[in-house]
């Protein structure tokens, strides 16, 4: 009976194809909502243009710096681009801690220390003299009216500085780099991570027109037709538009989708009622949701001999390491309750069985709405090319992509069986900074053919 009441409670995770039909369809709703002239400002699903109009074509050359800020690591980074017949990017980076007090600080604090951060990276390189043209990947909804302004529309994730909602970051960014009076720099472009992941990808890989980030959060962006873009003037080729689709979902279109569970992760963030598409399924909140269930179990006493640490009411206990190692198919349970163990949990042999097989759960469901996500994308662009086939590159980047043992295949069979006239293939290649030093290099190019 105890059995029983575990399996209902995991059931409502447990999506049918016709349920992931139906979020398919749906985004596919939000999609057209964002992209709409008469529709996009009460939109959801912002489907933000991001002046970058095509991917990589091997020209682009020059020395550049990039900042890549949003995901699990604050990086500063120096890429080398030749273009050439011998094509070559040649990198050199360094992570910087970004503190808890400074990400939910006030964003001059905020802004200071990552020119703080640069100033220590070019003193490292040796180049304080040189000022480079910088592209900034800054892994946050922005509202751009051209490669070199974003105004940042909300902070997701676990950033919560003040004074920068409304703002344009690269105003606040060159405002911090005047302010240390220490080095010049010219700040060419502002970019999402997916859009940097993407055009990683399309450098190595020509048909990679989509990026997907499954990581801290979870987003997309893909080469959409101009004439469907509503919101820039124009209707001839093509533009990146970053979906913003973490925040699908806010408009209460998954209700019926989300379980109680769902709603106290929500209750408990940064940001309640906002990305409830990303609170189910992306890094930082899946270990959430495994923990609420968790709680849950041991309150009716079917685990942890219903005894509630102080532990389990941590939040954030269960990162994507974690639960990438729960998951694991080669660790003995032996192992699973040694991890637990490390992390504070004493558990039974019974008790790891539960605790991995929600963990299994909540990380299948994530994967398929994400696939579900994706498989209307990819058919978006199926129809936009009016192709009854398509194949298309989709350059992905993430810890919970990279790091789980089953994330990547649950998704990719999700996407193969929702959109079926599409041959989706997966490209991983490392980091979006290189993709931003590529966008820096057309940037670049365009104002040297205006001036
Ligand atoms: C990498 C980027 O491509 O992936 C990061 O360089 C990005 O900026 C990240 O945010 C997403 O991964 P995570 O798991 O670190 O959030
Ligand atoms: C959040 C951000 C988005 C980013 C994603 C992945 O959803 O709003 O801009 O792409 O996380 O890092």
């Amino acid at each position: 009976d105890q059995a029983r009441q575990i399996q209902q409670t995991l059931a409502e995770f447990r999506l049918s194809k016709a349920q992931l039909l139906e979020v398919k369809k749906r985004m596919r709703i939000e999609i057209e909502r964002g992209l709409g002239k008469n529709t996009h400002k009460e939109a959801t699903v912002k489907m933000l243009p991001t002046y970058v109009r095509s991917t990589p074509d091997g020209t682009e050359n020059g020395d550049f710096l990039a900042l890549d800020l949003g995901g699990t690591n604050f990086r500063v980074l120096l890429v080398k681009i030749r273009s050439g017949k011998r094509r070559t990017v040649e990198m050199h980076n360094k992570i910087y801690a970004i503190p808890i007090e400074v990400m939910q600080g006030t964003g001059e604090e905020l802004f200071d220390h990552i020119v703080h951060c640069i100033s220590d990276f070019l003193d490292y390189m040796g180049m304080k003299s040189a000022r480079l043209p910088l592209g900034f990947t800054f892994s946050f909804p922005c509202y751009q009216t051209s490669l070199d302004a974003g105004i940042l529309v909300t902070w997701t994730k676990g950033f919560k500085a003040t004074d920068c909602e409304g703002e344009d970051v690269v105003d606040l960014l060159r405002e911090a780099i005047k302010r240390k009076e220490e080095f010049e720099l010219d700040v060419v472009a502002i970019v999402n991570d997916t859009v940097g992941t993407m055009m990683t990808c399309a450098y190595e890989e020509p048909t990679c027109e989509v990026g997907l980030i499954a990581g801290t959060g979870s987003n997309a962006c893909y080469m959409e037709e101009m004439r469907n873009i509503e919101m820039v003037e124009g209707n001839e080729g093509r533009m990146c538009v970053n979906m913003e689709w973490g925040a699908f979902g806010d408009n209460g279109c998954l209700d019926d989708i989300r379980t109680i569970y769902d709603q106290s992760v929500d209750e408990n963030s940064l940001n309640e009622g906002k990305q409830r598409y990303e609170k189910m399924c992306s890094g930082m909140y899946l270990g959430e949701i495994v923990r609420q269930i968790l709680i849950d179990l041991t309150k009716r006493g079917f685990l942890f001999r219903g005894q509630i640490s102080e532990t389990l009411k941590t939040r954030g206990i269960f990162e994507t390491k974690f639960l990438s190692q729960i998951e694991s198919d080669r660790l003995a349970l032996l192992q699973v309750r040694a991890i637990l163990q490390q992390l504070g949990l004493d558990s039974t042999c019974d008790d790891s069985i539960i605790v991995k097989e929600v963990c299994g759960t909540v990380s299948r469901r994530a994967a398929q709405i994400c696939g579900a996500g994706m498989a209307a994308v990819v058919d978006k662009i199926r129809e936009n090319r009016g192709l009854d086939h398509l194949d298309v590159t989709v350059g992905v980047d993430g810890t919970l992509y990279k790091l789980h043992p089953h994330f990547s295949r649950i998704f990719q069979q999700t996407v193969k069986e929702l959109a079926p006239k599409c041959e989706t293939i997966l490209l991983s290649e490392d980091g979006s900074g290189k993709g931003a030093a590529l966008i820096t290099a057309v940037g670049c190019r365009q104002r040297e053919l205006e001036a």
